[in-house]
């Protein structure tokens, strides 16, 4: 370059330019060709290497994301029971909650004669058991009337039918809600996880766990007539008081969850097994704490950690 430089060339200062007319100038330069500081084959260049540099960009997130997906099932978790986040202790869970504007409450309170303060709850339970009219599952097909302790045919799951047996936890009858003696129902179901399959108390692993009496007597009949693969519930008064005060207690259909809903694999339509617990006479205007636990050999009960039992408290004025 040096060489073809002219001796006589010297650097002579480029004319002094107003503002405008160097915006002008930058903007499309008439002698060189420059648009913007940059010849038309200069931006073709520039704009060619962006191109071909984002196209290489997102091939290669693609690429990735087609990895990634790859190692991904849509029916089944990667992880499952203890090596998940949410373990293999399933919690217990009831409804109705009290309203999202108090997540930390578990009261649930109401005047039984008074309609607008009742149907809260009323409500609540209509559009948690939604889910459980057959109409409304989309998987209609493939619910099955399982016998009892029976598993379902294969690519099939077992209903759960809330009809007229279940009196009065039904809609119709208001789930015993605007009963002047009676007591509400609440219901209790576990919380889903996948593939876990219940370890059943019998009447030697029973002994191995502090439990009450009439659970044991209940766990040695059912034994006797071959019906013990069923997850039990029990509800209790959790003082002394809460316990003269919660009265007598009805599980309905049965007092507990059997065999023929578990395990849980994510199958089509799959509904969870549900307890009606009928509160028959609790005593009216005070506040009555209760526990309910889930037993099962698996199951651990932690209060502290909300596993294997819930608590939740009842007030009727
Ligand atoms: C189920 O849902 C249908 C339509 O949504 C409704 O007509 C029917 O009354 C419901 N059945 C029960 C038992 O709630
Ligand atoms: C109870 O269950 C345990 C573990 O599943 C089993 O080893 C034992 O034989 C069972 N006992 C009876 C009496 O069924």
């Amino acid at each position: 370059m040096a060489d073809k430089k002219p001796e006589s060339q010297f650097y002579t200062r480029p004319p002094k330019l107003g503002k405008w007319e160097a915006l002008r100038i930058f903007l499309w330069n008439s002698e060189t060709k420059q648009f913007l500081g940059r010849t038309g084959g200069s931006w073709a260049k520039i704009l060619l290497f962006y191109l071909i540099f984002y196209v290489v960009l997102v091939g290669f997130f693609a690429a990735m994301l087609v990895v990634f997906f790859q190692t991904l099932d849509y029916k089944m978790p990667k992880y499952q029971l203890e090596k998940s986040l949410i373990g293999g202790n399933p919690g217990l869970g009831f409804r109705p909650m009290p309203s999202d504007s108090n997540v930390e409450s578990t009261l649930i309170w109401y005047k039984h004669s008074d309609k607008g303060n009742v149907q809260y709850w009323q409500k609540e339970l209509n559009r948690f058991l939604k889910a459980y009219n057959r109409s409304n599952n989309v998987h209609a097909d493939k619910l099955e009337e399982c016998r009892q302790f029976q598993p379902p045919q294969p690519g099939k799951v077992c209903n759960v039918k809330i009809d007229h047996s279940w009196q009065p936890c039904i809609k119709e009858a208001g789930y015993n809600y605007e009963s002047k003696e009676g007591g509400p129902c609440i219901f209790l179901k576990l919380n889903r996880i996948y593939n876990w399959i219940p370890e059943y108390f019998n009447t030697t692993t029973m002994n191995s766990v502090d439990m009450s009496p009439s659970l044991r007597t209940e766990i040695k009949t059912a034994q006797a007539n071959g019906q013990h693969q069923i997850v039990w519930v029990t509800c209790e008064g959790e003082n002394v008081a809460d316990v003269e005060h919660v009265g007598p207690i009805r599980y309905i259909p049965q007092k507990g969850f059997p065999s023929q809903y578990f395990p849980y694999v994510n199958q089509d339509g799959y509904l969870s097994p549900l307890v009606a617990v009928h509160f028959e006479k609790p005593k009216r205007g005070v506040l009555i704490n209760i526990e309910c636990k889930a037993w099962a050999r698996n199951i651990i009960h932690n209060r502290a950690e909300r596993r294997g039992s819930v608590h939740f408290e009842l007030m009727i004025d």
